[in-house]
């Protein structure tokens, strides 16, 4: 198919190893052509995106608005593979990933993309750095390698000290602050936030728009489907509209 000539067979997307010199060839982070999901719900059918088409490329910074109901989070989940599409084509890191099993696609997903929620979605039984080495579980590093990197990114966020504390025990800019630094394991290309400042006061939402800056300047792609006119006003920025499960640029 003409769409995956630029296919690499040589670079494993699934190693947790990969540097900035292996996505060099990478010509698109995200590619989505037509895609379509329809939600069944008995007999009726949800038509929650409409032939949708997006490309971005590392580096790229895209916001997305619109109203609840419209598609947002719908469309994030396909581009991190955690759902699939009803129709059209899908590609990440030039990986047409709804050709792969589950299996593929969770540790694709684990080393290829951060997520960041509006309501953070820590595991409230386990601690700030615990929660960080929850996306490090199929890594072949060692334990202790592996819990300094999860130290080194909760310095990052400036969340250290607070890395033996349970979920509760933090507040909510805390909280998603160790979000964000659970995204950023493994080091992924793509980083994708659904509304990462819609429950957060003024403060730690600049702490947030902060670093979803600062990861875009490393040259990832950042998707942040949001409403905050301090994200949407960024320079550099490419803004879209979704409306009814159309995507519409915003120029
Ligand atoms: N699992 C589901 N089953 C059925 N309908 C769903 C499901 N998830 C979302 N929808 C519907 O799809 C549409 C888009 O939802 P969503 O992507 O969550 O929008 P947004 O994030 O913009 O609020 C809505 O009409 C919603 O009710
Ligand atoms: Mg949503």
């Amino acid at each position: 198919m003409a769409d995956d000539e630029y296919l690499h067979d040589i670079v494993d997307y699934t190693d947790d190893n990969l540097d900035a010199d292996d996505f060099e060839d990478i010509k698109y982070a995200v590619k989505l052509k037509d895609v379509s999901r329809v939600y069944k719900a008995g007999r009726i059918e949800i038509e929650a995106l409409r032939n949708v088409n997006l490309e971005v490329k590392l580096g790229d910074f895209i916001v997305i608005a619109g109203h609840s109901g419209s598609g947002k989070t719908t469309l994030l989940n396909i581009i991190g593979s955690i759902d699939l599409s009803s129709s059209g084509r899908v590609h990440i890191m030039d990986v047409p990933i709804g050709d792969y099993d589950e299996a593929f696609r969770s540790s694709f997903r684990l080393n290829n993309t951060g997520f960041i929620f509006q309501s953070y979605n820590l595991i409230s039984t386990l601690t700030a750095v615990e929660n960080v080495l929850f996306p490090m579980q199929l890594s072949e590093k060692t334990p202790s390698k592996l819990r300094d990197e999860a130290m080194k990114l909760l310095e990052r966020v400036e969340m250290e000290h607070r890395a033996d504390h349970l979920p509760w025990q933090l507040s909510s800019g805390e909280q998603q602050r160790v979000a964000i630094a659970r995204a950023m394991a493994n080091d992924p290309p793509i980083i994708l936030a659904d509304e990462p400042t819609a429950n957060l006061d003024g403060d730690s939402g600049a702490m947030v728009r902060d670093l979803l800056a600062e990861l875009n300047s490393m040259g990832k792609a950042v998707i942040v489907m949001t409403h905050d006119e301090g994200i949407i006003q960024q320079a550099g920025i490419r803004r879209f509209k979704m409306d009814a499960g159309e995507l519409h640029s915003d120029v």
